[in-house]
């Protein structure tokens, strides 16, 4: 029996989070255009390939791993690319195959939450203009409509979009992802469209469906100055506001202001969100630097304390999770869904570690009284990691994945993760059995006791 114990709430959703283009393979979108280019902005040039191979059948062996690690959700995105292979078709066939995956979901009481968007779009879409052409709303609000005809009777938790600013960021201004562009006017372009999209997306939905909770990821990052000089706090804010808060504050108010942009009016989007969806990862301590012109003018650096971590990924750093939180939940006011959280981390104990330390501070905001519905992991197991493609240094998952043959094994987070959502808390067992070296922090005893001193 359990000691001590964190208790999470009975309805606590657990599971995790993968995207089709990072895990399903034989993909033909943007994102292959992007790697087939050989343009250097991939890892080694490398192409996703196989990835974890589920278009070729091994997503039935990783449903079973889910049942395994006892999840009663998953957030999985489907392919537009595959399902629209051109503006006036739907190719029947791929939407048998996410039936299947959705009849097999259903059968493990496995709740899907179905994002539409992950990052990559397809080529006919990106020929039209892509997210810079005023086509793109209506194209994304039919692709919306034909996945809710298509799979209404198996999903109705919606994700419209995955962490807009960061693609859009990505694709539109520093030029990391397809069409590789730098300009600050089409990525304000860009973002406007995404969410005039995310609005009739969400009224198409929600008018087929009523009882559908639809949102979608939203990326908060906590940005740091790393000079108290005013210099650098100006560039921390801007990015601030325009990274984090733009979003969150035009679903809320219908209005879209970007930092020294013109507000654009958006009515229609005010109110389209029935939860609120946070991808939390890191820290970046950053400021100005006339050094760098290619990053913007801003470098970066990781604080002495942080776990190693890989130099573009910023600090690990769970401890900042309230804080976001508390951005959303001022702005949002709807239940929350961590909709992405994880550590790129070659040493497992680091993966440990997040796990604990990112839950327990779940367990405190649930406790804050802030509603934190569930929480999706990143992710399932090792996948395609856009342009850190297969870095080893770069590999999230509860499981290991060995690309040439296929095998999957367990990491010892992954097992740690598993007893937590089996108890649906953490406790001094598991604690002990897992992670001992965590245990003093964790369950001080009288030790802790000892240091509560009334001063
Ligand atoms: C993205 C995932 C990605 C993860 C780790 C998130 O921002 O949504 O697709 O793999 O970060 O980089």
């Amino acid at each position: 029996m359990a000691r001590a114990i964190f208790q999470f709430p009975s309805d606590f959703l657990w599971g995790t989070a993968t995207a089709d283009h990072q895990v399903e393979g034989q993909s033909n979108d943007s994102w292959t255009y992007w790697e087939n280019l050989q343009n250097n902005k991939v890892y080694q040039n490398q192409r996703a390939g196989l990835a974890c191979d589920w278009w070729g059948g091994r997503w039935r062996e990783d449903f079973e791993r889910m049942s395994y690690l006892g999840h009663n959700t998953h957030r999985l995105s489907i392919a537009w690319s595959r399902i629209q292979p051109d503006a006036h078709s739907v190719d029947d066939s791929a939407i048998a195959t996410y039936r299947e995956w959705f009849q097999d979901l259903q059968t493990r009481n496995i709740r899907p939450m179905v994002t539409l968007h992950h990052f990559t779009n397809p080529m006919w879409f990106e020929e039209e203009g892509g997210w810079l052409s005023s086509k793109s709303v209506e194209r994304f609000v039919r692709w919306a409509e034909i996945a809710v005809d298509a799979f209404g009777d198996y999903v109705d938790f919606w994700c419209t979009f995955n962490e807009p600013m960061v693609y859009v960021a990505q694709a539109y201004l520093v030029g990391f992802f397809y069409p590789g562009q730098r300009s600050l006017r089409k990525m304000f372009k860009a973002i406007e469209h995404i969410l005039r999209a995310h609005a009739g997306a969400y009224q198409i939905i929600k008018a087929k469906q009523p009882q559908a909770q639809i949102g979608l990821a939203k990326h908060i990052v906590i940005f740091e100055s790393i000079w108290p000089h005013f210099i650098n706090q100006i560039p921390v804010r801007l990015i601030h506001q325009g990274f984090n808060m733009a979003v969150p504050r035009a679903l809320a108010s219908g209005e879209l202001k970007m930092p020294l942009q013109r507000k654009i009016v958006i009515p229609e989007l005010g109110g389209t969100y029935d939860y609120v969806g946070l991808n939390y990862y890191q820290r970046y301590k950053g400021g100005f630097s006339p050094m760098h012109p290619q990053t913007l003018f801003l470098t970066q650096k990781h604080g002495p304390d942080a776990p190693p971590a890989p130099e573009q990924w910023g600090e690990i750093y769970p401890q900042g999770l309230q804080k976001a939180v508390g951005w959303v939940w001022n702005t949002l006011r709807k239940p929350i869904y961590i909709t992405e959280t994880g550590a790129p981390a070659t040493n497992d104990e680091i993966r440990q570690w997040y796990i604990i330390m990112i839950l327990i501070r779940i367990w405190r905001v649930i406790n804050g009284n802030i509603p934190i519905k569930g929480i999706y992991y990143w992710t399932l197991l090792d996948n395609f990691e856009w342009i850190a493609a297969y870095n080893p240094e770069f590999r999230f998952g509860l499981y290991e994945v060995d690309f040439e043959t296929q095998v999957r094994t367990l990491r010892p987070s992954g097992a740690l993760f598993r007893d937590i959502t089996l108890a649906n808390a953490i406790t001094s067992e598991i604690i002990e059995h897992h992670a001992p070296q965590f245990y003093e922090g964790l369950f001080p005893g009288e030790a802790g006791l000892q240091s509560v001193k009334f001063t």
